[in-house]
């Protein structure tokens, strides 16, 4: 009896695993539309992988997906939806063990996780379902687990190889060859190690947000005390100026390409632009990936001064670590207080300053930007300061804002000047009530799939060209704005003009 089973099973598993071997891959399944198209005008395929081909499946979001489908009122917004916000689940999981509370995320094409995407990705959207799929809550909390073990060795990295126990081989990254990093890194568990302060924000913001939806405090173990350390260490040694008082040369984190090598080399032995003291926290690379141009990036700076705050709350609430969530609060005050004190001129953020009074007025459009410092809960969208950036991140005097015939918005150097990002629509549509702003954003972005459903990382101003046709934050991202709206302005793009809130109402289950 026991053996019967036993086989049963292990034909079941064989029989998963060939179905999956015969799964397209997703980067190439992305690129061509799929049927049937979607009923509006748009006429926008069916892009979700077939389900034998999904990497996890959960009730709760194919009932929001359901429930969409039937409320909102044009069948293209309604097809971009059921495209996008099970893209991460049916397409980025590889690997997902419940007994030793790790997964591993991918971003899209390239087999790593990035702790900034996966934060995105992976809860922002699904949050309001932890509480009622507990299999979806066991996924984030594993993933929780396995970025507390990255961030607890390597704090200054951003992008990380599968845990060794999923068995997954490491992936190569090209642009790191050359590259000198300190302090070094292990190329098995690191993928890159490029330092941007929101990717540690992503890891906190991940947590918080868990722990929010289900109040399950067994988050907080070994690994993350450990994690929690480091983000103190990194934050306490690159909130230093470049010179101590006698001008000798701090640095704890440098990163360099050589000779040769894909990634240029970066001044100052690696160190970039030297910066003063503000109270605010250096970073070396932006969200985007790129170099920084200046040191205090201010929106990555408001998100960590918000997700401090956080962090403060949830200690607080379980009664633990009351040492970190004094230094939390203390760190999130004075990064609040820099951030108005050093940041403004005329009213307007700079996206970059260097503590010595110099400052880079733009803005980019990989989240966290100036554009979505309501999204990231740094301020209210009716701020007299945010407002007045806005209008100047929206022209001409952003030198990374582009309009053309096909598309407009902002880009940023990853790209090219001529390639906006369709996400700086959506950063745009959370930071503003205006139905008209809101709609004109929403259709810039649904017209300009390429005829492909999905959210792309950059579309052409003039031309038909984007990039990257399969990214999952972006995705999200959008599907997460969708179920804002239907919240926050229902009538705008539900058939009825009553909320849809997530875990309420229509979708209880
Ligand atoms: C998801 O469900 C489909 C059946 O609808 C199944 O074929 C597939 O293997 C499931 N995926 C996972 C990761 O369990
Ligand atoms: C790690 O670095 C070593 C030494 O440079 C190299 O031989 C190896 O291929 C790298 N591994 C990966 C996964 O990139
Ligand atoms: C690079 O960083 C390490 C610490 O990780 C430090 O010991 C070293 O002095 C730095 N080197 C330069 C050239 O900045
Ligand atoms: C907080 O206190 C604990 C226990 O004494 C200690 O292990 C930890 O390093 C402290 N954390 C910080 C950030 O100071
Ligand atoms: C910074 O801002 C805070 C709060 O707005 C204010 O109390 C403080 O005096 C300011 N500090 C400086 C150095 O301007
Ligand atoms: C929906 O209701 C709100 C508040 O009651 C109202 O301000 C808004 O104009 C309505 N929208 C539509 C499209 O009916």
């Amino acid at each position: 009896m026991t053996k019967l089973n036993l086989e049963f099973l292990v034909g079941t598993v064989l029989a998963v695993q060939v179905a999956m071997a015969q799964c397209p891959s997703y980067s190439i399944y992305s690129q061509m539309p799929h049927d049937p198209p979607s009923t509006g005008p748009l006429g926008l395929p069916y892009m979700r992988p077939a389900p034998a081909c999904r990497t996890f499946n959960s009730t709760a979001v194919e009932k929001v997906i359901n429930d969409m489908n039937s409320l909102i009122k044009d069948p293209d917004i309604a097809r971009l939806f059921e495209n996008t916000f099970p893209n991460t689940l049916d397409t980025t999981v590889k690997y997902f063990s419940e007994t030793e509370n790790l997964a591993f995320i991918i971003t899209g094409r390239i087999s790593a996780q990035w702790l900034r995407d996966t934060a995105n990705q992976q809860f922002a959207h699904y949050h309001s379902l932890l509480s009622v799929d507990p299999k979806l809550a066991t996924l984030v909390k594993a993933v929780i687990n396995n970025e507390a073990r990255y961030v607890a060795q390597y704090p200054y990295c951003g992008a990380f190889q599968p845990p060794p126990e999923s068995g997954l081989p490491p992936t190569h990254n090209d642009w790191a060859d050359g590259v000198t990093v300190n302090p070094p890194v292990n190329n098995n568990t690191v993928f890159e190690c490029k330092f941007e302060i929101d990717s540690l924000c992503g890891f906190l913001k991940l947590s918080r947000s868990y722990y929010a939806a289900t109040k399950d405090a067994s988050f907080l173990n070994d690994n993350w005390r450990a994690a929690i350390d480091q983000i103190f260490r990194v934050i306490n040694e690159q909130s230093q100026p470049t010179f101590d008082e006698n001008f000798n040369f701090i640095s704890y984190y440098n990163w360099t390409g050589g000779n040769g090598a894909l990634s240029p080399m970066v001044n100052n032995m690696g160190n970039g632009e030297p910066k003063g003291y503000t109270g605010l926290v250096g970073t070396h690379h932006r969200p985007s990936d790129d170099l920084s141009v200046f040191a205090f990036l201010t929106p990555a700076n408001a998100m960590l001064s918000v997700e401090l705050n956080y962090l403060a709350n949830v200690l607080d609430d379980v009664r633990q670590l009351h040492n970190v969530s004094q230094q939390a609060r203390e760190w999130s005050k004075r990064i609040h207080d820099a951030i108005w004190n050093t940041t403004v001129v005329d009213n307007i953020f700079a996206y970059e300053t260097n503590g010595l009074g110099s400052r880079y007025v733009m803005d980019d459009a990989n989240v966290p930007s100036l554009l979505s410092l309501p999204y990231l809960g740094f301020l209210e969208k009716s701020n007299p300061t945010y407002r007045e950036t806005r209008k100047l991140l929206l022209s001409r005097r952003n030198p990374y804002y582009a309009a053309g015939k096909n598309f407009n918005g902002i880009g940023g150097p990853h790209i090219d000047v001529l390639h906006p990002w369709p996400m700086s629509h959506i950063s745009a549509i959370f930071g503003t009530d205006s139905d008209d702003d809101i709609l004109t954003s929403l259709y810039l972005i649904a017209k300009n799939t390429h005829g492909l459903g999905l959210i792309h990382e950059s579309q052409s101003i003039a031309e038909s060209t984007y990039t990257r046709s399969w990214f999952a934050w972006a995705n999200s991202y959008f599907a997460e704005m969708i179920l804002d709206l239907a919240q926050r302005k229902p009538g705008l793009i539900l058939s009825s003009n009553e909320s849809y809130v997530v875990g309420q109402h229509h979708s209880q289950i």
